[in-house]
């Protein structure tokens, strides 16, 4: 019934989506690089640039569209991929600034293409990559990400902030809307600078909820491209990029963790047994890919009523401690579950700005602090 279908049809209908680059049909500018059908479910691959994702998602729903009209088509997924050179077969660039130790290649688990995993590759520029994980998510990751970034550039470091949440993105929410970001002459998206930070996010680039209906491979895609396509370091060497990681093992850690070295991963906790469970689950997945663990914080730790000070132990306490000395990592500290730190962050003010000489400042600085020790002489990790 649908033996009409052919891939040259689709070609036909792809020549009438125009690549905003070359200014002529997507087929002839060779950014198809597959068509393939199966009972009259059509899959597209276009595809694109680094750091050109949030530009070609409208080129993207053009060729879907183009395709759908086609009589015989049951459904049309069109899905975007970003080769970096390293996944093209090139050489890994040579050992750059990120200390991380060289890790070989995971061999399975790679999302779900089946290009053998990029190797990991520096990013220029940028010192030191250090993720912020958890296994559950409103663990208070974003919190802690953007605080400890403050942190760090408050006592003199070049920071960077890049939101790996792909699909529920809060760095653009909890660090303040700015400038949208441009593209630099060489075609790189330009981070947005905020409180003297730079911040990368998809909620700076799309519409909130848009990158909801993303797969795997797109995320994959957008991941490597929000890395090594963004110009992080236009303004000097950043001293370290803070990732903040969505909850869990999936599609996005695995990604950061094969396409750029991890100076290494801070894992937050709530002290609830539930999350505490969960942290190990994403314990044991950066173990082994080998990516050294920083360090666990203990999020939410004891609630701290805004009107009497009175101390609460909600989610219990010191679970997050526990653990991480069973675990025989480092313990990095405590911070408190008040009202300010989560009305400062929704206000785009990390509360170790908005507060600098507060008590829960000082947590996030003393954390930072500690750190930065430990990154300098060697200890951390
Ligand atoms: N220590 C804290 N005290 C008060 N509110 C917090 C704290 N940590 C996080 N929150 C709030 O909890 C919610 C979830 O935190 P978020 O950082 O978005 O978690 P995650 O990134 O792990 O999903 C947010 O509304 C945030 O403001
Ligand atoms: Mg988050």
């Amino acid at each position: 019934m649908f033996k009409k279908l052919s891939k040259k049809k689709i070609m036909d209908a792809l020549e009438t989506v125009i690549h905003p680059k070359t200014g002529t049909s997507v087929v002839t500018a060779g950014a198809i690089s597959d068509v393939s059908v199966k009972d009259a479910e059509v899959f597209v691959t276009l595809q694109i640039d680094q750091g050109t994702a949030g530009i070609m998602e409208g080129v993207r729903k053009k060729c879907d569209e183009a395709v759908e009209k086609l009589s015989g088509v049951k459904s049309v997924r069109t899905v975007m991929t970003a080769h970096s050179s390293a996944a093209n077969g090139a050489a890994p660039a040579p050992a750059g600034q990120n200390q991380a130790p060289k890790k070989p290649a995971p061999k399975k688990g790679f999302g779900h293409g089946k290009r053998p995993p990029p190797t990991p590759e520096p990013i220029k520029g940028i010192k030191r990559i250090i993720a912020v994980a958890s296994g559950k998510g409103g663990v208070g990751k974003s919190t802690t990400s953007i605080n400890l970034a403050a942190a760090f550039a408050a006592q003199g470091w070049k920071v960077g902030v890049f939101d790996c949440d792909i699909y529920g993105p809060s760095v653009q929410r909890m660090l303040g809307e700015g400038a949208k970001p441009e593209f630099t002459a060489e075609d790189m998206i330009r981070p947005v600078t905020r409180h003297g930070m730079k911040a990368m996010s998809m909620g700076y680039l799309v519409p909130e909820g848009r990158a909801t209906v993303w797969r795997g491979p797109m995320v994959i895609g957008a991941v490597q491209q929000l890395l090594h396509g963004v110009a992080w370091a236009e303004d000097g060497d950043l001293d370290v990029l803070i990732v903040d990681l969505p909850p869990g093992t999936g599609d996005a850690q695995l990604t950061l963790v094969q396409t750029v070295p991890l100076t290494g991963v801070i894992i937050v906790s709530t002290p609830q047994d539930i999350a505490l469970i969960d942290a190990r689950k994403a314990y044991d997945m950066f173990v082994k890919t080998e990516t050294p663990i920083l360090g666990m914080i203990e999020n939410m730790s004891t609630f701290i009523c805004p009107s009497c000070g009175e101390h609460t132990d909600i989610f219990g306490h010191g679970g997050a401690k526990e653990t991480a000395a069973e675990k025989d990592i480092p313990f990095l500290g405590e911070i408190p579950l008040h009202l300010d730190i989560r009305t400062h962050a929704d206000d785009g003010t990390p509360i170790v700005l908005a507060e600098p000489e507060g008590e829960h400042a000082k947590r996030y600085l003393d954390i930072a602090h500690k750190m930065m020790k430990g990154l300098m002489d060697g200890t951390a990790g």
